[in-house]
């Protein structure tokens, strides 16, 4: 049999796909967020969900799939990451959670966190968020 470069590539990219789901999904479509207000495209500077049970909800799942792996189950950090419940639930830190979260964290050309800009909607990031805020706080 001839085995191309193409067809090896497309095998690449196929297992790929299966492998990393997340990497191919755009535009938020992995988080159903259709139970909660839409908020449109501008991003807003304050978590419009704050204590919003619903949020919440979506939220837990929503950081079990993303974030979880890195930031610690149920949002409690092992130590190597930032314990995102420790950023206070205020304008001020919602403003610094949204950025990072879309632009990621990276330093010296080493990639600490990817980006979740066209991965996660707005609603989906603001969720997230809400459920971390909803964590009972380190002793
Ligand atoms: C691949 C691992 C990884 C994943 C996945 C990840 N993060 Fe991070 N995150 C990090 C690391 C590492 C840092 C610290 C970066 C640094 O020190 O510059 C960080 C930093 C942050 C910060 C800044 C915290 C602070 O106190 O300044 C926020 C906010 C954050 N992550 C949110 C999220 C959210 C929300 C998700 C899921 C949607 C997520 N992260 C997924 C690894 C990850």
């Amino acid at each position: 049999m001839h085995i191309t470069i193409r067809s090896l590539t497309t095998a690449a990219l196929l297992a790929g796909s299966l492998a990393f789901p997340m990497v191919q999904a755009h535009g938020g479509d992995l988080v159903d967020v259709s139970t909660l207000k839409p908020l449109g495209e501008k991003i807003l500077d304050e978590n419009p969900y704050r204590g919003d049970k619903e949020a919440i909800r979506i939220g837990a799942s929503a950081y079990t799939q993303n974030c979880a792996r890195c930031h610690g189950i149920q949002a409690v950090s092992g130590g190597m990451t930032p314990d995102l419940r420790d950023m206070p639930a205020d304008k001020e830190n919602d403003k610094i959670y949204m950025a990072v979260t879309l632009k990621g964290a990276a330093r010296s050309g080493k990639v600490y966190m990817q980006p979740f800009k066209g991965t996660l909607s707005q609603e989906a990031i603001w969720a997230i968020r809400a459920y971390t805020d909803s964590r009972p706080k380190k002793e």
